[in-house]
């Protein structure tokens, strides 16, 4: 395995830890990701000693500036060179007194470090030694686990989800990521103890959510997540997308496998998170909207509006960021079905003027979702939709390079209204504003200053407001 230890701070870790007579590792991920030949920038040190010590030596050999962040309590330190994190621990061993959850940790061999790892590709280690430098240590075949792309935790999986539950979401993570398989007994175990999650924050568990959201086919992760009864758990209004009810000859599509294909098409357009998030929950407000009509059969009238309102609390409970990124979600999701709407009529340039007014600089995540929403498996009707979409977005380049209106401020002020009639803040000056742009969006005048000024000065008149 000495190739793949060609970074040069492998050789120096192995000189110092040599000296300080205290053998090392590189351990987990990077040994995983060099096998896998996927991109890593961490690289995780396991010393038989003083992580920190070790840590603090080379980072002072390397470059006196570096900054070692030292946690004493964990007995790690880390710091970063030339962009990739070096993290040092010393190796543990954790055992359980039967009275107590609270585990004694003590200094372990490499083996008992090993042994507590989460999954058997993760408890890879290569030595840094000068006896046996680059020698690679496997003691649970996780070689031959990336080989057939198993997932499986190196102890009784129990045991391994007990350390720290959130592993189960851990391994469906992995899964998808690497598109590998849970190996039943891993896969029974998680099932069995889905419950101890609810000891896990909900910052963790986000953060394994957005990893697999990001992941190049997210499905594979929430079909897992459905399997082993973790979504209704950590998020049951996705759960509730799920199912087909029947009434007479009148079927509806499972919403939850519809959403799953709609962030599965927008992954292969885009690697932006919270545009994936709004492809997850785009049709949230669908039980909550669905309804029976007699001559109709299925609805979900309101579902964008219901559901984009429906945004805030999800972020809230999921602890999503609220801020920016949840009001771009909540936007998508109220709008996404404008543009389907534009492209079943004839398209007016009116109806253009308020999409790109409304959307402004999200407009073409906003296309994006809709051409993604498309999941018909009638080819026919996709072929008319996608042409249809292709009208949409060629009017919208005209439309914005006639009107500017993706980043819109009205030609006319509030201030310049109160000084032109001479009044104060009050009513007419908000009627004469929304007048200007609903004339603008009407296509009623241009939008410029002066058309704008002339259609400020006929309402005014209208309201009996004389220009000073
Ligand atoms: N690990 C573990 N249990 C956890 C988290 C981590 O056993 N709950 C171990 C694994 O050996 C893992 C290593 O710590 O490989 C490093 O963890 P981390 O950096 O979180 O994950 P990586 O495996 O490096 O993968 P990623 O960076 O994609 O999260």
């Amino acid at each position: 395995m000495k190739q793949y230890l060609s970074h040069p701070v492998f050789s120096i870790i192995s000189d110092i830890s040599n000296k300080m007579n205290t053998p090392s590792f590189v351990i987990g991920g990077f040994v995983r990701d060099i096998l896998l030949k996927r991109p890593s920038k961490d690289i995780d040190i396991v010393v038989l000693g003083s992580g920190i010590e070790l840590a603090e030596k080379t980072a002072a050999h390397l470059d006196r500036n570096i900054k070692v962040h030292v946690f004493r309590n964990f007995g790690t330190a880390m710091f970063s060179y030339n962009d990739i994190e070096f993290e040092f621990v010393g190796a543990r061993k954790e055992s359980y007194r039967n009275n107590s959850r609270k585990p004694i940790v003590e200094d372990g061999t490499i083996a008992d470090d090993q042994n507590r790892r989460d999954f058997t590709i993760n408890a890879l280690a290569i030595s840094l030694n000068k006896k046996d430098y680059g020698q690679l240590i496997d003691p649970f075949n996780g070689i031959l686990d990336i080989e057939n792309k198993i997932i499986r935790t190196p102890l009784e999986p129990e045991n391994t989800f007990s350390d720290d539950p959130l592993r189960m979401l851990r391994a469906i993570r992995f899964a998808t990521q690497l598109s590998f398989d849970i190996e039943t007994n891993t896969f029974d175990a998680i099932n069995k103890n889905t419950k101890r999650l609810s000891i896990i924050s909900k910052e963790r568990i986000v953060d394994e959510l957005n990893k697999i959201i990001l992941s190049q086919k997210p499905s594979i992760g929430f079909n897992l997540l459905d399997k082993s009864e973790i979504l209704d758990m950590v998020f049951p209004q996705l759960n509730a997308l799920k199912g087909i009810e029947v009434i007479g000859k009148n079927t509806h599509k499972d919403n939850f496998y519809h959403t799953l294909e709609v962030l599965d098409n927008i992954a292969l357009k885009s690697d932006n998170l919270w545009l994936r998030w709004a492809a997850l929950l785009h049709d949230i407000a669908k039980p909550a909207t669905k309804k029976f009509e007699k001559d109709i059969g299925w609805t979900f009238h309101g579902h964008e509006f219901v559901g984009s309102k429906m945004i805030p609390a999800i972020f809230r409970q999921l602890s999503l960021p609220l801020n920016e990124k949840m009001k771009y979600v909540a936007k998508l999701v109220q709008l996404h079905l404008r543009p389907i709407a534009l492209s079943e009529e004839s398209v007016t340039d009116s109806a253009i003027r308020r999409l790109l007014f409304e959307a402004r600089e999200d407009i073409d995540d906003l296309m994006l979702l809709c051409e993604a929403d498309i999941s018909s498996k009638n080819a026919k009707k996709v072929n008319r939709y996608i042409n249809n979409f292709r009208i949409v977005r060629k009017k919208l380049v005209e439309i914005e390079e006639k009107d500017r209106l993706r980043n819109w401020q009205p030609p006319i002020s509030g201030e310049d209204i109160m000084k032109t009639f001479n009044i104060n803040p009050s009513h007419e000056v908000g009627l004469i504003k929304t007048a200007i742009r609903e004339a603008i969006l009407d296509g009623i005048i241009n939008n410029n200053y002066s058309e704008a000024y002339e259609y400020m000065l006929e309402k005014g008149k209208k309201l009996g407001l004389i220009p000073k």
